[in-house]
């Protein structure tokens, strides 16, 4: 069975799953390569709209008991008797600006991307997918890439996980700033 790291753009997913893979020997799958690399991308003009579908089918080849998967799109594109373990990455949204504005995002896909993290979409959408037991949540704004790293090798290896608990709501919420991370 494979395994998967998947989280909103910026949280930190290909830092440490380029190492992970090294460290662990596995075969790393990047899904926006893959989607490139087979032309199924549809380029607009600040998003790239994939076909799911087609995606899959490719994925589903390429994907052994061997591979670490890594990408945002994992939970639309992964078979799910394919994947045991999934991580999700989650990253404080105050942490994540500064990583949207040094990666040149639009205000408009600033926007879009902080709220898709606040809520939680992707966490939500993996857990529907892949079923509460294959999946663990790691809060990458509290630690160095190494302590990550290390975790999550720690729960690929020996099935052992310590929760985070991630309540971005909650703290936007009390520090008054929903208006500004919610202003339509
Ligand atoms: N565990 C971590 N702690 C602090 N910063 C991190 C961590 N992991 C990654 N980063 C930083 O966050 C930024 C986004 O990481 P990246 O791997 O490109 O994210 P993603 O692949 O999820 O879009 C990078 O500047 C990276 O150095
Ligand atoms: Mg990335």
């Amino acid at each position: 069975m494979s395994k998967v790291i998947t989280g909103n753009p910026g949280v930190g997913k290909h830092t440490v799953a380029k190492q992970i893979a090294k460290n662990l020997k596995l075969g790393l799958i990047d899904i926006n390569n893959v989607a490139i690399e087979n032309g199924i991308f549809v380029r607009g003009k600040e998003t790239l709209d994939v076909d799911a579908k087609a995606l899959q089918k490719i994925l589903d080849k390429k994907i052994t008991n061997h591979s670490l998967i890594v990408g945002h799109l994992a939970p639309y594109v992964i078979p799910r008797n394919k994947v045991n373990m999934v991580i999700v990455l989650r990253k404080n949204p105050y942490k994540l600006i500064p990583v949207y504005k040094k990666r040149k995002y639009s205000k408009q896909k600033t926007i879009e991307n902080l709220g898709s993290e606040i809520l939680g979409i992707t966490f939500y959408d993996a857990l529907k997918k892949f079923g509460p037991s294959k999946i663990h949540q790691i809060d990458t704004s509290l630690s160095s890439v190494s302590k990550v790293v290390k975790r999550i090798e720690m729960f690929f290896e020996k099935g052992k996980f310590q929760e985070d608990q991630v309540d971005w709501l909650g703290l936007i919420s009390k520090k008054g700033d929903l208006k500004r991370f919610f202003p339509y």
